[in-house]
């Protein structure tokens, strides 16, 4: 009997873990590996991560400062997402050579192209410093000393747990990396912004770079004489494609989530924060789209701005939607009444909640009032420059740009508290009658260039105000509604949290530092009896192709491919079916950072490329709900069909080792 109970005791044990939550540090993937080969796994914790020999680590790269990227083969070749390689993709575009619309593959080594301020880094090791910090060491030598061990090395130490722990990361970085293929845009980025962040999705979001380093090996500045990188590892690619149930793993650089925030600071975003900037959004998309309907020249212009507005207001919109719907906040509130109950006779612990909810309480404006500042003011140009001026479009922007102006002071003065509205605004506002008004004021000095000066005392006050913001707040991340005092107290809490809750499985925040989550093919229950499936296939492309709208228009070789059924060897069987698979859905926990990142079957082998999450799935970033979190990748198999049946790029098919 007691043995049976003892069992039990330990399953439930485990079962916090059933649910494939949490971004796991790589040094410490042991303490996970048998939960991950339970379920399915078949390597090791030093297939994933060794400093001793050759490991997944070292095919997985900071591609840019802001996505991952892999390494698939011997030659250096890196693959990452459409959307990453975009900035490059896009600065080597002309209107005789147009990439972005056109796809580019490079058709010999020759023929890759150099990228300016383009770089990817490796992690060579991270390990944990806190003792050493505690021991009187400063964050600053600890680096200093780590990057004297090689020429190219970079090092930060980063904090885990609002600073329970430290951990050095030792990254080598290479500045040669080349273009070698993207897909033609209606490819890449098929579907646009109308299915970002949405399932059934169908965007074969992948480019190929490939790392250059000097004829050692080593780490060097572009030049011709460079060589293609011999790297230490590379991804093998399985052709065998996934199931729904199959094992997963992402590799990657998340860049940031808050999973222990107080439903104080829950409620702050899911019902003041988000439905703020996305009402202000709502009114700038609506200006820049009446602007694009009414001339193609503007929709060409306003594209990429449009996208990267939309991008976060839409993320913002589905966050609110899960937050609200599984009910997060009641779900915290209830945490916390339970963790206090406990800490009743801990004075360790007993008042830390109470402490971060006045702090919240004491910040929550200031923090407001710099939110609203970066959507409104910071989002106003401050001059029209000598190539935009150029531009043969630049005439038509004109009663675009004034109600920007117009709309966007209107939005300063109405949502930003004011108490921390600037001097200079209150005067112009007053000058001229009102905020609009005044904005359009600015908008004439600028536009015309004959008046900056309006502008520039703006935005002086606008800095002070945030540097103000900035002392209120103490010196914590100001990236989160966070302060320094917060911070402090955060720190005592997850030590209490750790204590108190033993079954839960505790990860840090994502930190952009490099992570391994793990899951399963799985599709989702969308709505009450809608069940979405995990997968979709060129049929459905086909399906949503439309010449008339922009989105959907795709490219003719693919309607060619399709009419033919040229499926080369990609093809494969689904539901009685000869198709193509196209994107599938994971389970696995991912945020902003992820795109690019490999995603691997249970033999560490790649299946696919991760670039989006579901819509209401972005709670993840402040709750992981395993009934409806879910990550996007682009089926590998898509990846080299349009390598191969689109851009007839197979040589770069025989650098990849193809299982
Ligand atoms: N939603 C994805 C991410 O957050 C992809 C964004 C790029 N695609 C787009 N249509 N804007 O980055
Ligand atoms: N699309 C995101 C990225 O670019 C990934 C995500 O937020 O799921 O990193």
């Amino acid at each position: 009997m007691k043995r049976i109970l003892l069992t039990f005791l330990l399953l439930a044990t485990l079962l916090p873990a059933a649910a494939d939550e949490g971004m796991w540090l790589p040094s410490l993937i042991a303490s996970r590996i048998d939960d991950m080969r339970a379920k399915g796994f078949r390597l090791t914790a030093e297939d994933i991560y060794s400093v001793n020999r050759a490991s997944m680590k070292d095919a997985v790269v900071l591609f840019n400062g802001g996505c991952t990227g892999e390494i698939v083969s011997d030659e250096g070749l890196l693959l990452t997402n459409h959307h990453c390689g975009y900035g490059a993709i896009q600065a080597h575009s002309s209107v005789e050579h147009d990439y972005l619309t056109d796809g580019f593959w490079a058709r010999s080594r020759a023929e890759e192209l150099p990228n300016e301020k383009l770089w990817v880094r490796f992690l060579v090791r991270m390990e944990e410093v806190t003792e050493r910090i505690a021991a009187g060491e400063t964050a600053q030598e600890i680096i200093r000393k780590a990057e004297a061990e090689g020429e190219s090395y970079k090092a930060a130490v980063e904090q885990m747990y609002y600073g329970n722990q430290q951990f050095l990361f030792l990254y080598e970085q290479f500045d040669d990396v080349r273009l070698v293929a993207a897909p033609p845009s209606s490819i890449g980025k098929f579907g646009g912004d109308t299915d970002n962040w949405i399932w059934p999705r169908h965007t074969g979001d992948f480019s190929v770079f490939r790392v250059y380093a000097s004829k050692e090996n080593r780490p060097a500045a572009y030049s011709p004489e460079n060589v293609p990188y011999r790297p230490k590892k590379s991804f093998s690619i399985s052709t065998r494609g996934v199931a729904e149930g199959d094992f997963t793993m992402i590799y990657g650089f998340p860049g940031n989530t808050q999973e222990y925030i107080l439903s104080d600071a829950v409620r702050y975003i899911a019902e003041r924060s988000d439905p703020a900037k996305i009402a202000i959004r709502d009114g700038r998309l609506d200006i820049i789209r009446a602007a694009q309907e009414s001339d193609p020249a503007l929709r060409i212009h306003y594209a990429a701005k449009h996208a990267s507005i939309a991008n976060a207001w839409k993320k913002w919109q589905g966050e609110v939607l899960g937050l609200e719907r599984r009910g997060i906040c009641a779900a915290k509130a209830d945490y916390e009444k339970r963790f206090d109950a406990w800490a009743v006779d801990k004075p360790a612990y007993r008042d830390v909640v109470a402490q971060l909810r006045d702090e919240y309480a004491r910040i929550a404006d200031p923090y407001f009032a710099r939110e609203i500042t970066f959507e409104t003011i910071a989002a106003l140009p401050a001059r029209y420059s000598a190539e935009a001026r150029a531009e043969e479009v630049f005439a038509r922007r004109e009663a675009t740009e004034r109600a920007l102006f117009r709309y966007l002071a209107g939005e300063y003065a109405r949502r930003c508290p004011v108490q921390y509205q600037v001097p200079e605004f209150l005067d112009g506002v007053a000058a001229c009658g009102s905020a609009e008004a005044y904005g359009e004021k600015l908008f004439e000095g600028v536009w015309n260039d004959t008046d900056t000066l309006a502008i520039d005392a703006l935005r002086k006050g606008a800095r002070r105000m945030l540097d103000h913001v900035g002392w209120l707040l103490g010196t914590g991340s100001l990236r989160n509604l966070n302060s320094g005092r917060l911070n402090d107290l955060y720190t005592v809490y997850i030590r209490g949290l750790r204590e108190w809750d033993t079954r839960r499985a505790f990860y840090p925040d994502a930190n952009l530092t490099l992570r391994v989550a793990y899951g399963r093919v799985g599709g989702y229950e969308y709505a009450d009896g809608e069940y979405h499936k995990p997968r979709t296939t060129v049929d459905g492309i086909i399906a949503k192709d439309n010449p008339e709208i922009y989105d959907y228009d795709i490219p003719q070789a693919l309607r060619d491919r399709y009419a033919a059924k040229d499926y080369g060897r990609w093809a494969t069987t689904v539901e009685g079916r000869r198709t193509v698979p196209v994107c599938f859905l994971a389970t696995n926990h991912t945020t902003g950072g992820n795109s690019g990142s490999p995603i691997l079957n249970a033999d560490g082998e790649l299946v696919g490329i991760n670039f989006d999450r579901t819509w209401r799935s972005t709670m993840s970033d402040i709750a992981f709900d395993p009934e409806i979190c879910r990550n996007i990748a682009v089926d590998i198999r898509y990846v080299l069909f349009v390598i191969d049946r689109i851009g007839g790029a197979d040589y770069l098919l025989r650098e990849m080792k193809l299982r």
